[in-house]
């Protein structure tokens, strides 16, 4: 793509890609917005934003309808949107299912496929490291259909614990749904050794790819997985679309999850029978602009190249990772196999009020409990801060919020 501004950032240019964003010019406080919360939502490129523009200023129709022309264009968008994704997980396009985003996808899960094949007194296995996401509609299904939980524990260092896990796996394990990256410790789990484990047992395997798909090239069959969710909004996509990857076997057994319109092939008073696939899952109109949107997202990461992004983010987040650990008073979660997020804490001051001093600064970053509840527990806090880089993000950005923390910990007379 470009030539290396500085040894940090070795593996693409992201002074050179950051004029794609034009969010990215605005400033905030008086100060250029450094942006580190791309992990909650990535900001969108031109491309992207032309491409939406495009179908609604030339096209707008609905899809898989009319016999129109432009009706027409907009069906082959959506469908060619598809195609992109498809080849780019490695996957048939008929195994790509447009969602809402990662949530609604771990939900059609869940509620389609686990209602459909557990029994009462299987076992699903979750790990203590899921986002609410990949927790709840779990939570859910066992109390409707009496299956027991079981967890993989956290290390100290936040990375999983997989000493036990061919132990759990034996006691009724049917199927087992994690993180590919943590969003909060940014640990990149060995998803490809666990789903083997699992598999050897006659587990499926439910992968959370939300947190990865943006950062790293992912292949669902390289991976072992026999589902697989993200969303666009994190990867330079639109919000509103977000894709589930189904093994073609799985998707055709299971029962549909929304019904109503597109997803039927025949309704007559009474009864229904169901679309092909991909279809048979996307009930009512799509997000059509959003699909498009997120196909133009993955023209664009590849332009760019995923090993070049992957290698920049992790460059980048393993740098910030030290930096903060260097200061007094800061601590750090996560492990060293980090892919993006920095999860900190400094001295006692809440995270709220240290992201409230860094808006000041022009830097954004999140606090909170980062939809992960069960992991502020594990690690007996109330809150973390997280700070969370992307392309476009470089060791200028980095500067400026190792500067807000020293800020902070001067107004609170702490820490130096
Ligand atoms: C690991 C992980 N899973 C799931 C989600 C949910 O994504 P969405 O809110 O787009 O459904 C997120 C978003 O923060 C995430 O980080």
């Amino acid at each position: 793509v470009s030539v290396p501004v500085s040894a940090a950032d070795q593996t693409l240019d992201p002074e050179r890609l950051r004029r794609d964003f034009p969010s990215l010019t605005r400033t905030v406080n008086g100060r250029p917005l450094a942006y580190l919360d791309s992990a909650s939502t990535s900001q969108r490129p031109s491309a992207v934003l032309a491409a939406m523009r495009r179908y609604a200023e030339e096209y707008t129709a609905n899809v898989h309808r009319g016999v129109y022309t432009t009706a027409e264009e907009a069906t082959a968008a959506y469908e060619t949107a598809r195609d992109r994704l498809a080849a780019w997980l490695g996957v048939a396009r008929e195994e790509v299912v447009f969602v809402r985003n990662a949530t609604e996808g771990l939900n059609l899960v869940a509620m389609a496929y686990g209602r459909w094949a557990l029994r009462p007194g299987d076992a699903v296995l979750l790990t203590e490291m899921e986002h609410h996401s990949n927790l709840v509609p779990w939570q859910r299904l066992a109390e409707e259909r009496e299956l027991r939980l079981e967890f993989l524990p956290v290390t100290d260092g936040g990375e999983l614990d997989l000493g036990r896990l061919d132990e759990q796996l034996g006691r009724g394990v049917r199927l087992a749904a994690l993180t590919h990256v943590s969003n909060v410790l940014g640990t990149v789990n060995p998803v490809s050794e666990i789903a083997a484990r699992c598999h050897a047992a006659g587990a499926m395997v439910v992968v959370d790819a939300a947190q990865s798909v943006p950062h790293m090239a992912v292949n669902v069959r390289d991976l072992g997985a026999d589902f697989l969710v993200f969303s666009g909004h994190k990867m330079c996509g639109p919000t509103g679309i977000g894709v589930l990857v189904g093994r073609r076997d799985l998707l055709e057994a299971m029962p549909p999850f929304l019904t109503g319109g597109d997803m039927i092939r025949t309704v007559h008073l009474r009864s229904a029978t169901w679309n092909d696939l991909p279809w048979k899952f996307e009930a009512g109109t799509p997000s059509i602009a959003g699909a498009i949107g997120l196909g133009a997202a993955v023209d664009y990461l590849t332009g760019v190249g995923m090993p070049q992004v992957s290698a920049h983010s992790a460059l980048l987040s393993r740098q910030l990772a030290a930096r903060l650990a260097d200061l007094p008073g800061v601590t750090v979660y996560g492990s060293s196999r980090r892919l993006g997020v920095v999860s900190f804490n400094v001295n006692d001051i809440h995270p709220h009020d240290l992201a409230s001093i860094l808006d000041r600064h022009g830097v954004a970053i999140r606090a909170g409990h980062h939809c992960a509840q069960p992991l502020m527990e594990r690690f007996g806090v109330p809150a973390m801060a997280r700070a969370s880089v992307y392309l476009y993000n470089d060791s200028r950005d980095l500067d400026r919020l190792v500067e807000g923390v020293a800020d902070a910990q001067r107004i609170f007379g702490v820490g130096r």
